[in-house]
């Protein structure tokens, strides 16, 4: 599934505008500059694919992604900036709930949680409207290579009780880290069973 080229195909910002559902999709969600673009570029193995950036909420758009003929890897806008105008924000929220009921190729979405931070209140924001949608998903925790092992387990366990409370949240998690390359390949073949 990995084996493929890996391309930027459209940033959508209405339903009307998502690609036919005639592949594998799968999103990832979480805060801003939680690591979301990173983690794709990392898992196609294409630096600069998905911009990773400094400035947080640069990615306003879902951004679709090809990787090879058979998978979609879909980068959804970050959530949790400040100062975002709350009409912006209203209107990305009823997009997110929109395509995260509504698209039937979509078998699982990744929510990305910072490794140092756990779930944060904004966090559970989007994990109660994922109980609420038709997808099953799974935390990523990003950015493993800036935590220490007492520090990874404090907030392991954290999470895991915070998922412990969503009866659509799949129980075994992803400790990655894209800088570094940690479960990187744990997640190419968790992605590759869903096909
Ligand atoms: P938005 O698009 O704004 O929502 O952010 P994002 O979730 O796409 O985050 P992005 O991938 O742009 O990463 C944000 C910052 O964190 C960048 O400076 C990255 O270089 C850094 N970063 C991402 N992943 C890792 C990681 O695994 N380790 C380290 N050390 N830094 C990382
Ligand atoms: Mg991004």
């Amino acid at each position: 599934l990995f084996a493929g080229q890996s391309e930027f195909l459209k940033g959508v910002v209405a339903m009307s505008g998502l690609p036919p559902a005639d592949r594998l999709e799968i999103c990832f969600a979480g805060r801003s500059n939680v690591g979301k673009s990173s983690l794709i570029n990392a898992l196609t193995g294409t630096r600069g694919l998905a911009r990773a950036s400094n400035t947080p909420g640069r990615t306003q758009e879902i951004n679709f992604f090809t990787q090879g003929p058979d998978l979609y890897l879909v980068d959804l806008p970050g959530y949790g900036f400040a100062n975002a105008p709350l009409p912006v924000v209203e209107k990305w929220q009823r997009l997110l709930k929109q395509y995260l009921s509504g698209r039937p190729s979509l078998r699982r979405a990744f929510v990305l949680i910072d490794a140092r931070h756990g779930v944060k209140p904004v966090d559970e924001e989007i994990l109660s409207l994922l109980d609420r949608s038709a997808v099953t998903f799974q935390c990523v925790l990003t950015k493993a290579d800036k935590v220490k092992e007492k520090e990874r387990d404090r907030v392991l366990a954290q999470v895991r009780a915070a998922l412990a409370r969503h009866p659509a949240a799949y129980p075994e998690m992803v400790l990655t880290s894209s800088e570094k390359g940690d479960g990187i390949a744990t997640l190419r073949s968790i992605i590759a069973g869903l096909a």
